[in-house]
């Protein structure tokens, strides 16, 4: 999604704004631009496409600058519509939607005013103008007080050099110093860390200035207060393929690490002491999530229902947050987010707190957004993950809710294991090599189903998402027993199906579907804890995984797929770290 850097120091801006942006390409985008200040005018440079475009920046002049990548939301992926806007004294960036642009355009035309794009970010720059007097986060308040919506803006006029002001409402932002004493902007930490950079979260309502080496944060009633500085870890600063060719299958490696490193005991760890409190007394769980993450929290309640016999929901965050959900006395609310940014999570996880709730959040990003919301923070320990389709991170939330369900049954007596999941993970990776052979029955099909039942249902609506995400084949992950009631009409001798059996007591029951399947032509595949069901007739290929507590079995069963997904992709001649129009977070509704 749409990236935000700024520059207020002694160099050159534009070289920084653009290795900045840069580092903010994993997110998905398909315009960038930076403008910067110049003896009272503006630099600018945008262009529809990479970054790369925008050249190296050396010969750009002014030390004050702010760059965007964007991601179209109002109006298509062009140069005209990329960031910076410029209107009159002022040029902005803005990440989010502004819901009453229409609106107050109409207004600003009736003024008289001119628009060169079709975004609705383009009336910030034509707000801020008009109340720009020489002050400029005055007049970046006044604006804001006009908008509704979500946004990150950062906004520099020509008469303030050496400034830049910026805002944030629902749309995550942060501001930096480094030890050069140079003071920085960016939507995401990544785009500017550097070893001791000392890092300001801004919180919804808060505008910051920053100007002659100094940051001052204000309220939104324009109010100077003292917020909390940290200092970033330097090891988000540059993330590496390590020899890899892509970030997507290096990270899929490191899923045995990542795994290891996201199960803390909850019985015993004193960061955790309050927070299983709160889980042993829960009478309800409540999980809100979006895309992968939403299907982790699937494959969680299963494991709570099944095994510490909890009421256990989970909703889509977009769909809960309008649903007027009623949230049970006693209701635990996990959200789960990779990033800690998506919009959809964040309503949904506010509005379970405000309707009651105790709201716990699985990140695997410190400082996000989510975590000053939530009442518990708990890390999954994946490292940061590049690629746009999550891979690592989905296996990293698996453990830390499977370490959470170990944990509850412990305290109600029942004995289950999870600890020996990163190990079988690992040897789950090296028998996942063998569907690099399938590829070729996918890259020529026409849909794909991947099937299963219970635990392994859940693993095929992540398998077909991951598919759809970077080798844009249709794809559906179905219930292996519903296949009969309409979409078996679509199953032909160009389908391929991949049916994941790891549950016994469903096995035979996934076996009738793949049966029907191939009964009328389908090449079916199969993912399996279960070797004698890969000898079938009707299976071209299977892939062996290792058993476990059958409940936790997706955290290996879904290395397959995800192996699959990045293999066809490949033979497809995409590239999976870039898919086309998605984001890695996804900061608007
Ligand atoms: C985007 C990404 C998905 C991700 C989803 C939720 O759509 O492309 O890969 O699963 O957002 O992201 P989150 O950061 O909240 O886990």
């Amino acid at each position: 999604m749409c990236g935000i850097v700024g520059y207020c120091g002694n160099r050159k801006a534009a070289p920084v704004l653009i290795a900045g942006l840069k580092k903010l390409e994993y997110r998905g985008y398909d315009s960038a631009g930076i403008a910067t200040l110049y003896k009272g005018g503006y630099r600018l440079v945008k262009k529809k496409g990479r970054v790369e475009g925008l050249g190296d920046g050396k010969d750009v002049k002014g030390n004050v600058g702010i760059g965007h990548t964007r991601w179209a939301t109002h109006g298509a992926p062009s140069t005209r519509n990329a960031h910076p806007h410029v209107f009159g004294q002022v040029a902005i960036v803005h990440n989010g939607i502004i819901e009453n642009a229409a609106e107050l355009k109409k207004e600003c035309l009736a003024r008289g005013e001119k628009f060169a794009s079709e975004t609705d970010s383009e009336v910030i720059a034509h707000l801020i103008n008009r109340f720009y007097r020489g002050d400029l986060a005055a007049a970046l308040r006044a604006c804001t007080q006009r908008l509704t919506g979500s946004y990150a803006i950062a906004v520099l006029a020509a008469g303030s050099p050496d400034t830049i002001a910026c805002a944030r409402q629902k749309s995550p932002l942060v501001v930096a110093k480094n030890r050069a004493g140079e003071l920085l902007l960016a939507s995401d930490i990544p785009a500017v860390a550097e070893e001791g950079l000392q890092v300001c979260t801004l919180q919804d309502g808060e505008i910051a200035l920053l100007q002659n080496g100094e940051i001052t944060v204000f309220d939104s009633t324009m109010r100077r207060i003292n917020r909390d500085f940290f200092v970033c870890d330097a090891q988000i600063s540059a993330p590496a393929k390590n020899g890899y060719e892509h970030f997507m299958y290096k990270e899929i490696t490191e899923i045995p690490f990542a795994m290891r490193n996201s199960m803390p005991d909850f019985t015993q760890n004193q960061d955790f002491s309050v927070f299983y409190k709160v889980l042993c007394q829960a009478k309800y769980i409540e999980i809100v999530a979006c895309g992968t993450a939403y299907h982790s929290g699937l494959c969680a309640a299963y494991a709570f229902e099944k095994i510490c016999r909890i009421p256990c929901r989970v909703s889509l965050a977009s769909e809960y947050r309008y649903r007027d959900p009623i949230v049970p006395e006693g209701a635990l609310v996990l959200a789960i987010s990779q990033s800690g940014e998506t919009a959809d999570t964040l309503a949904a996880a506010q509005l379970a707190k405000e309707r009651g709730a105790c709201l716990a959040a699985l990140t695997n990003v410190g400082h996000s957004s989510i975590t000053t919301l939530a009442d518990f923070v708990i890390l999954t320990g994946a490292g940061q993950e590049v690629a746009v389709a999550a891979t690592k991170s989905f296996n990293a939330q698996l453990a830390t809710l499977y370490a959470m369900v170990q944990a509850l049954a412990a305290h109600q007596g029942t004995k289950v294991e999870c600890r020996d999941l990163p190990a079988l993970a690992a040897l789950s990776l090296k028998a996942s090599e063998r569907v690099r052979s399938w590829t070729p029955y996918f890259t020529g099909a026409k849909s794909v189903f991947f099937l299963g039942r219970g635990a392994d249902c859940f693993v095929a609506s992540e398998g077909s998402l991951k598919l759809k995400e970077i080798s844009y084949i249709p794809s559906e992950g179905y219930a292996a027993g519903e296949l009969k009631h309409g979409t078996l009409a679509l199953v032909d001798k160009e389908t391929a199906v991949v049916a994941v059996i790891t549950q016994q007591s469903v096995a035979q029951k996934t076996m009738n579907a793949v049966h029907e399947a191939y009964a009328r032509g389908a090449k079916v595949f199969l993912v399996t804890a279960f070797p004698e069901y890969g000898k079938r007739e009707e299976i071209v290929d299977h892939v062996v995984i290792p058993t476990c507590e059958e409940a936790f079995s997706p955290a290996l069963s879904v290395i397959p797929l995800q192996v699959l997904a990045y293999s066809v992709c490949l033979a497809c001649g995409y590239d999976p770290d870039k898919p086309r129009n998605l984001a890695k977070s996804v900061t608007v509704e």
